[in-house]
């Protein structure tokens, strides 16, 4: 007889995901199970984002949604993450209903208060070293990729980002606890492993003061003949070692996300970025240089205050230089605590969607015909699951995280294994093809 049965919501980045599968995991340890279905749980634990006004609004509806059914009947709500966080017992004096408000480095305390009996609680701790705090098996969402966390929180304090407030100041793991999951990952089977953090390049062990380079290094040597990747890079910190380390380890994929936020040296100083966009830009081609192939992503916010008409042609002038396999574009949104949010919010709300749509409408263009240049060529996929359309269809990902749609005639199924796909056709947003076989990574 379990303890109970729970949900987690989970809103955010890569960072949220992955702790909602630790804290899964967790609460599994502790007797839990999760719901079939999330309106018998017996434990609603919602992990939040405070990145943007509207990842709060999502929240806050959710909650009302959440408080209207406990009057039903009866269950315990956690509000996890980095909106507990930066808003704590606040949360409660808006919804009543909510049992728990953790921040991140004290969500690990669920089971504990739980297993306590302890009804009501709002826990926001924020330490300077790292606390390792893995449940003996994480129940990760995939069984062919994983997350693996390498460091949390954020020293940089670009004027637009709660970040750092919401995830304290940064924190390194060791590296041979990073070593140890990445072996028993591959032990395991994973076909596909991202080293996880705000700012991995800025990763320091520790124990020994092994750098980032070093330890993509050691990782790889670990990972041959799989996929590795790495999550978010800093374009400040991209040093010539870690360049170098780009040539030194097969296992990594020839992708990186590369935030830009604006292509304007102006707008990029005053979001306290450290790089300008000569330096983004040679940064740019010095890692295509080492490796050859290389695709890029990247993050943009259009309207940050005092941004002009010029300074946002400089970003879409950026972006036709570059050529960005994939771009995720936000509007600016003032965020409490930042100092942007002291400034005044000074481009107005239809020129901010102007931009984003005219942003979008350029990179729409640039993807489309960079992915209809792969139309006949044969790509590796990792494939990820069954298509919208059902079976013989499938979707995946190839090496530059492209999402692609494939058929497969094949009598064993192709799920969470590389395959090689004759690419047919394209839209701007995915490739589609035909399955042709098992493929090594
Ligand atoms: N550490 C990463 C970095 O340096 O880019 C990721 C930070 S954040 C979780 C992801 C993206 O959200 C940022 O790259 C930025 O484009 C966007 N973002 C952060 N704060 C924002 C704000 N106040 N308004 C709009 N977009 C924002
Ligand atoms: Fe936010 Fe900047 Fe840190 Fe990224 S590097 S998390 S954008 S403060
Ligand atoms: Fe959001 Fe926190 Fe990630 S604010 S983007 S969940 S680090």
């Amino acid at each position: 007889m379990p303890a109970g049965l729970f949900t987690i919501h989970t809103f955010g980045c890569q960072m949220n995901e992955h702790d909602s599968e630790r804290l899964a995991g967790l609460l599994r340890e502790a007797g839990y199970e999760p719901s079939p279905a999330p309106e018998e749980s017996d434990l609603v634990v919602v992990n939040t984002c405070s990145v943007r006004a509207k990842s709060e609004e999502k929240l806050f509806s959710l909650l009302g949604r959440l408080a209207f059914r406990k009057k039903r009947r009866a269950f315990r709500l956690a509000v996890v993450g980095c909106t507990a966080q930066i808003h704590g017992e606040r949360i409660m004096a808006r919804v009543p209903e909510v049992d728990y408000v953790l921040g991140p480095e004290s969500e690990s305390r669920l089971p504990e208060l739980l297993s306590r009996g302890i009804g009501k609680a709002v826990a926001l701790e924020q330490s300077a070293a790292w606390r390792e705090s893995e449940p003996r098996t994480v129940p990760r969402a995939s069984p062919a990729s994983a997350y693996v966390t390498i460091m949390e929180g954020c020293d940089n304090f670009c004027t637009y980002c709660i970040v750092p407030y919401a995830r304290g100041r940064e924190k390194y793991r060791p590296a041979r606890l990073v070593r140890a999951e990445v072996e028993s990952l591959v032990r395991d089977g994973y076909k596909e492993i991202t080293l996880l953090g705000q700012n991995v390049n800025s990763y320091r062990d520790p124990e020994g003061g092994l750098p980032f380079s070093g330890l993509l290094c050691d990782v790889g040597s670990l990972a041959a003949g799989i996929w590795l990747r790495f999550l978010t890079s800093h374009p400040k910190n991209f040093g010539s070692d870690l360049i170098a380390a780009l040539k030194t380890v097969p296992a990594l994929c020839r992708q990186i996300h590369l935030p830009l936020q604006s292509g304007s040296s102006r707008v990029l100083k005053t979001m306290n970025r450290g790089y300008s966009r000569d330096d983004y830009l040679g940064l740019v081609s010095s890692l295509r240089e080492a490796m050859p192939g290389l695709e890029l992503s990247t993050d943009v916010i259009v309207g940050f205050p005092g941004e002009t008409e010029e300074d946002f042609v400089a970003t879409l002038d950026v972006l036709d230089r570059v050529r960005f396999a994939n771009i995720f574009s936000f509007r600016f949104s003032p965020r409490p605590m930042t100092a942007a949010a002291g400034r005044e919010d000074d481009v107005p709300l239809s020129v901010k969607k102007r931009r984003l749509i005219e942003l979008q409408a350029l990179q729409k263009g640039i993807q489309h015909e960079r992915n209809r240049a792969l139309v006949g060529t044969e790509r590796t996929v990792l494939c990820t699951g069954v298509s919208k359309k059902g079976g013989p269809f499938f979707c995946g990902r190839d090496e530059s995280h492209r999402v692609v749609n494939f058929s497969w005639n094949g009598a064993v199924s192709p799920l969470h294994r590389f395959l090689s796909v004759r690419i047919s056709d394209c839209g701007p947003y995915s490739l589609r093809g035909e399955g042709l076989g098992f493929s090594p990574a």
